[in-house]
């Protein structure tokens, strides 16, 4: 039997190393934060897509009394791109989050694993990596694609 080693590449930096465009996506990302419906886990996530024309849009967390009904602040944003430009790619996706303090978290917060499986389409749709921007108080996370936050998916069948 032989092992396969899965390893992942991360860059780890401060908002302000970021270009401008993306340091705007991020803040686009933070302020978003603030539309998330959240009673339940008090948890406000904030995401933020730039689309191939230059488009940026935003999404957050969206809860329901009914649990599994709500969807994440990625999934929403991702959503709506692909609902209003089908056929624009998704270039940058930006995400940050406010703990149940009211605070931004000290580190990122990774997507869920079901917001994983969508950018893995959306890059399929793009047919190029999505820059991924995780934002946090103390180090922005910033991931060239999902691949290393999604070693062995499942792209096809
Ligand atoms: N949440 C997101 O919006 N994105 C994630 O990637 C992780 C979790 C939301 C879902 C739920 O509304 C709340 O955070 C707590 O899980």
């Amino acid at each position: 039997m032989e092992t396969l080693e899965l390893k992942s590449t991360i860059q780890v930096c401060q908002v302000d190393e970021l270009t401008a465009e993306e340091q705007h996506l991020v803040q686009l990302a933070i302020e978003a934060t603030s539309r998330s419906y959240a009673p339940y886990s008090r948890f406000h996530v904030g995401a933020a897509v730039r689309l191939g024309n230059g488009v940026e849009m935003i999404g957050s967390n969206q809860e329901n009394v009914a649990y599994p009904s709500g969807l994440c602040a990625e999934r929403t944003a991702l959503f709506a791109a692909g609902a209003q430009y089908p056929d624009v790619p998704v270039q940058m996706l930006a995400i940050a989050a406010r703990g149940t303090d009211g605070e931004y978290t000290d580190e990122p917060v990774g997507p869920c694993g079901s917001c994983r499986q969508v950018i893995i389409e959306s890059e399929s749709r793009a047919g190029a990596p999505i820059r991924i921007l995780l934002y946090g108080r103390r180090h922005t996370f910033v991931i060239d694609g999902i691949q290393p936050l999604m070693p062995l998916c499942f792209s096809e069948f």
